[in-house]
């Protein structure tokens, strides 16, 4: 059966992918964040996950306001970058796993998700900069990535405890695919950042460390706040923790969290990464 091995959380801003392009990682704005990912990449490396699902969100390439999912999974044999903030960069398309894409829409529509299914789809930096942050010089084309997409855009978005129970039921749904995979998740954007309006630049650490903590231990706890108060507290985007949320779902049980990196700012965002390991 598919296992999951482990859960990531990551920033997906376009200006960390820019640094990386630059050869920027060790000047001293990038040392602390860049600090983090040749460990997260070395366990990678020894554990050499076959799938990737990645929870992001489309920030109006493919989903503009007009036609905003909720949830929508990528079903695609691959996706291309189509990224237009700096440029868009031309980079390898990222394979797909459509098997397992399908297994899951499947499972989930059997468990009252109604998600928005793409079988034609590119994608943005909230699925590309984590992609190659942690798979560099184009080795995510090692792995099958299954990206599944929130809406973290337009009001009205997901509840967090939605998002939270999306990510519960791909969990099961992984966990009930018969084919020998090992499955790793990755839950990109946040932490508390708002990039424009009065409130742009907007960051609150306390929060942030709050979240990262429960992310850990009681994902519920970040449930009771609306994404109203969300916004209150960390900024228009602090919603992209649905992400997080989602991916911290699909792993049942308590989790070790084996790294953490907290950096602010970078860019407008404050940067956090951790890497979980389930308990099982
Ligand atoms: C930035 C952060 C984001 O989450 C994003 O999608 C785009 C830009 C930033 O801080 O620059
Ligand atoms: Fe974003």
């Amino acid at each position: 059966m598919a296992k999951i091995i482990g859960g990531i959380t990551t920033a997906h801003i376009p200006a960390i992918g820019v640094a990386m392009d630059k050869g920027l990682e060790n000047e001293p704005y990038y040392r602390d964040l860049f600090a983090i990912y040749p460990p997260i990449r070395e366990w990678l490396e020894e554990e050499k996950p076959d799938i990737a699902v990645l929870f992001y969100n489309d920030h109006g390439l493919e989903m503009f306001l007009d036609k905003k999912p909720t949830f929508a999974i990528g079903c695609a044999p691959e996706y291309e970058n189509a990224d237009e903030g700096w440029g868009i960069k031309p980079i390898p398309p990222v394979t797909g796993e459509t098997e397992l894409s399908w297994h899951i829409v499947n499972h989930l529509i059997e468990n009252d998700f109604d998600p928005t299914v793409c079988q034609d789809i590119k994608v943005d930096h909230g699925a590309t900069v984590p992609l190659t942050l942690l798979w560099p010089n184009f080795t995510y084309k090692g792995i099958k990535v299954i990206p599944i997409s929130i809406n973290c855009e337009r009001h009205p978005m997901p509840k967090p405890s939605r998002s939270l129970a999306f990510g519960k039921a791909i969990g099961d749904a992984i966990r009930c695919w018969d084919k020998d995979s090992k499955v790793v998740l990755l839950g990109t954007g946040g932490l508390s950042h708002q990039l424009d309006g009065p409130r742009a630049g907007i960051l609150n650490a306390e929060f942030d460390n709050w979240c990262m903590d429960k992310i850990v231990s009681d994902p519920e706890a970040i449930c009771q706040y609306s994404n109203v108060e969300l916004v209150e507290k960390g900024g228009a985007q602090m919603v992209e923790i649905a992400m997080w949320l989602a991916m911290r779902g699909c792993i049942e049980g308590e989790v070790e969290e084996r790294m953490r990196n907290y950096v602010s700012p970078i860019s407008n965002t404050a940067v956090g990464v951790q890497l979980l390991i389930p308990k099982d």
